[in-house]
C-alpha cells in the first residue's frame, strides 16, 4: 500500500509538472502564433470555420438546424483595404440572406463593421450596413453587428443606435464584459449579444482578471434582462452558462425571450445539452477566404493549443 501511495504521490507531482510545462508552452505559442506558417494555422483552425464558400456555410447551417440549433453566418473579411472590397463583402451578405431565405434555413447574419468599410469611410460603412439590414428586413431576418476592438466601440454603438432610431427593429449589437465602460453603454440597447470580449485592450479601459470579467458579465446580463432587452448569452464558460440559466429562470423569461450562443467548433456537446433542455442555442458560423485573423483569435483562446501545435508538428515531421 505504502509503495502504491508513494508511487501515486510521485506520479501526481510529475503530472502537475507536465501540466505546468504545457501551460508555459501554451503561453509561448500564443505569443508566437503570428509566426506559425499559415497552412498550419489553417489546418488547426479548420474546426472553427465552415469553409471558403457560401455552400460550405449552408452545409454547416443545415447540419446545425437538423440538430435543433440556430445559426448566425459571418462572412470573414477583416483585411479589406478599399471601398470595392467593402462593397463586395456587403454583396456577399446579400447572397447569404438570399440563400437562407431560399433554403428555409434557421439563421441570421453577423457583420463586422470594419469588413463593411468602417476604417475607410464611416458613410460608406453606414450605407453598406443599412442595405444589408433592409435586405434582411425584407426577408424577415435579422442582422447582428459584432463588436471589434475598442477603437471601434463608439462608432459601432453609434451606428447601431442610429439604425434603431431610424426604425430598423431587426438589428442588434454586441457588448464586451471586459470593457469597464460596458455598464454605461447598456441603457437603451434593445437586442444585445453579451460576450467576454476577445481583443487585447489596455488595462485602463478593460478588466484583465478572469473573475472581474465574469462578474461584469453577470452584472451586465442582470441589468439587460431587468431593462427588458433581448439577450444572447454568448459564452462557453460553464460558470457563466449556469449564471445565464439562473438569471433567465429568476426573471421568468420564456424560450423566445433570450438565447445562448456559441462559436462553431467550441463545446458542441454542451450546446446539444442546452438544446435538449429546451433553450434556444445559436452557433456562430464564419466562412470565407479571409480566414486568417479570425483563426488566430480562436486558436489563441484554445486551452489545448500547445497540444494541437505539437500534434501537427509531429504529423508534418513523420507524415502521419
Ligand atoms: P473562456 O474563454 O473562459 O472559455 C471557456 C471555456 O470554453 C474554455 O475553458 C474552453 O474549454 C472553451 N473554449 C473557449 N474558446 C475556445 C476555443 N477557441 N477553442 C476551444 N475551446 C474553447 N468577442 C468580441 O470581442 N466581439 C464579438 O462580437 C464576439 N462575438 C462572439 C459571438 C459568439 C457567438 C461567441 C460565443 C463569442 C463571441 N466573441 C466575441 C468571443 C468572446 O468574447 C470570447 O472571446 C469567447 O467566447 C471565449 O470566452 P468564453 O466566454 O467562452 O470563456
Amino acid at each position: 500500500m505504502l509503495h502504491v501511495g508513494l508511487y501515486g504521490a510521485s506520479f501526481g507531482s510529475v503530472w502537475i509538472t507536465i501540466r505546468a510545462l504545457v501551460a508555459l508552452l501554451d503561453r509561448a505559442i500564443v505569443r508566437l502564433l503570428p509566426a506559425v506558417p499559415r497552412p498550419v494555422v489553417q489546418r488547426l483552425s479548420s474546426r472553427y470555420i465552415a469553409g471558403p464558400s457560401l455552400d460550405d456555410a449552408v452545409r454547416v447551417v443545415r447540419r446545425l438546424n437538423a440538430k435543433g440549433k440556430l445559426a448566425t453566418v459571418d462572412v470573414l473579411g477583416e483585411e479589406i483595404s478599399n471601398p470595392d472590397e467593402a462593397r463586395a463583402i456587403a454583396g456577399q451578405y446579400h447572397d447569404v440572406l438570399a440563400r437562407i431565405d431560399a433554403e428555409g434555413l434557421d439563421a441570421n447574419v453577423s457583420v463586422k463593421l470594419t469588413a463593411l468599410g468602417l476604417e475607410l469611410d464611416t458613410e460608406l460603412c453606414r450605407e453598406n450596413l443599412e442595405a444589408v439590414v433592409l435586405d434582411a428586413a425584407a426577408r424577415s431576418n435579422f442582422v447582428r453587428i459584432d463588436m471589434e476592438d475598442s477603437s471601434t466601440t463608439d462608432r459601432t454603438l453609434g451606428l447601431y443606435r442610429a439604425l434603431s432610431e431610424a426604425g430598423h427593429a431587426n438589428v442588434g449589437v454586441v457588448v464586451q464584459a471586459y470593457l469597464r465602460r460596458t455598464a454605461d453603454d447598456l441603457p437603451g440597447l434593445a437586442n444585445v449579444r453579451l460576450c467576454k470580449g476577445i481583443y487585447v485592450e489596455p488595462v485602463e479601459i478593460a478588466y484583465r482578471e478572469f473573475e472581474a470579467v465574469r462578474a461584469n458579465f453577470v452584472r451586465s446580463l442582470e441589468s439587460l434582462v431587468a431593462d427588458g432587452a433581448y439577450v444572447a448569452i454568448a459564452t462557453h464558460d460553464e460558470h457563466l452558462i449556469a449564471e445565464g440559466l439562473r438569471v433567465v429562470r429568476e426573471a421568468g423569461l420564456g424560450r423566445e425571450q433570450y438565447e445562448f450562443q456559441m462559436l462553431l467548433g467550441v463545446r458542441p456537446d454542451r450546446a446539444d445539452e442546452l438544446v435538449a433542455d429546451g433553450h434556444r442555442l445559436r452557433v456562430y458560423v464564419p466562412y470565407g477566404t479571409h480566414w486568417y485573423e479570425y483563426s488566430v483569435r480562436r486558436l489563441q483562446e484554445n486551452p489545448k493549443l500547445a497540444g494541437y501545435v505539437a500534434a501537427d508538428t509531429f504529423r508534418r515531421a513523420f507524415g502521419r
